[in-house]
């Protein structure tokens, strides 16, 4: 893909990314809930030790390097980094909430990381790699500045049909045309690297030996369709904004398929979406 291509998903990335900071920020506790499985998976399979320096890419808020900082110890280092000043500017608050001393935040893109080689032990991005617009790129970016005994743990979406929660309202609003249907990988999207076979060979591209990858499930439980339409306009990417920018006219038909699409989740209290993230440990 030509260079110009490349920057531009970077910059429709990155607008998208500082325009939904503030309400990521104020439901991080919804999105930890959900993805709470998921930082698991990874921190166990990164299995960080006392003293060890970790880097955390398109860290967001930063929560999944706010609980290895807890393990890594005063003696180690977590440098939480994410290419949009908002995002990062969160995260420190949330790391100050916390009260985590050995966090240092930087601005970076991480498909040119400024670190030197072979200088961490460990690196972890939640569903960062499937948004960038070069992650052949950022892997191997990520594979330069680990030590030859360090280990990348990562997650991202599992493919769209397997994400009702995405694909509720993701549907209705291509079927509206108030949005374009997802471009196939590799352009950037968090569908675009689902296929498992796909992930294992860029992370062998990079430079990675050891690859393993599992699915790891999770649910959304929403107690109304108000409050899920929310909760996908305060975090769902392009979704989130073509939402929030919707006439009332046509917001009516879009909640009628929402309230429709949802009956299959209904719960006791409320819904329950099903979810599954990819999840690959590689070293
Ligand atoms: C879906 S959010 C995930 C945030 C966080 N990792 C989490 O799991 O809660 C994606 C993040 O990737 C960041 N991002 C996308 N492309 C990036 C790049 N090339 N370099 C650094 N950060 C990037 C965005 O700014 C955003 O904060």
């Amino acid at each position: 893909m030509d260079t110009q291509t490349l920057d531009q998903q970077k910059r429709v990335i990155y607008e998208i990314a500082e325009a939904l900071a503030p309400t990521w920020e104020q439901r991080r506790a919804d999105v930890e809930e959900v993805s709470t499985p998921v930082r698991d998976w990874m921190l166990r399979e990164l299995a960080p030790q006392g003293g060890d320096t970790l880097l955390e890419l398109a860290a967001g808020i930063g929560e999944t390097g706010f609980e290895a900082a807890r393990i890594v110890g005063e003696t180690g280092l977590v440098i939480t980094t994410d290419f949009s000043p908002a995002m990062l500017e969160a995260a420190r608050r949330r790391g100050n909430e916390l009260g985590v001393a050995n966090v240092d935040y930087r601005l970076m893109d991480a498909e040119r990381i400024e670190l030197d080689d072979d200088s961490v032990d460990g690196v972890l991005c939640r569903f960062g790699y499937m948004l960038m617009a070069d992650p052949a790129a950022a892997l191997a970016e990520t594979r330069r500045v680990l030590r030859p005994s360090g280990r990348l743990t990562l997650a991202v979406w599992g493919a769209l049909e397997r994400n009702p929660f995405f694909a509720i309202i993701g549907i209705s609003l291509v079927q509206h045309g108030h949005i374009p249907p997802p471009e196939p990988p590799p352009a950037p999207g968090p569908f675009s690297m689902a296929n498992a076979e796909r992930l294992e060979q860029l992370l062998r591209d990079a430079g990675f030996v050891e690859v393993r990858t599992e699915e790891v499930h999770g649910r959304f439980a929403i107690p109304t369709v108000d409050e899920y339409l929310s909760a996908i306009a305060d975090t769902a990417g392009p979704i989130a904004l073509a939402l929030r920018g919707l006439a009332e006219s046509d917001r009516a038909a879009v909640e009628n398929d929402v309230e429709d699409s949802l009956r299959r989740f209904a719960a006791v209290d409320g819904y329950e979406l099903p979810c599954v993230a990819l999840c690959a440990v590689a070293s």
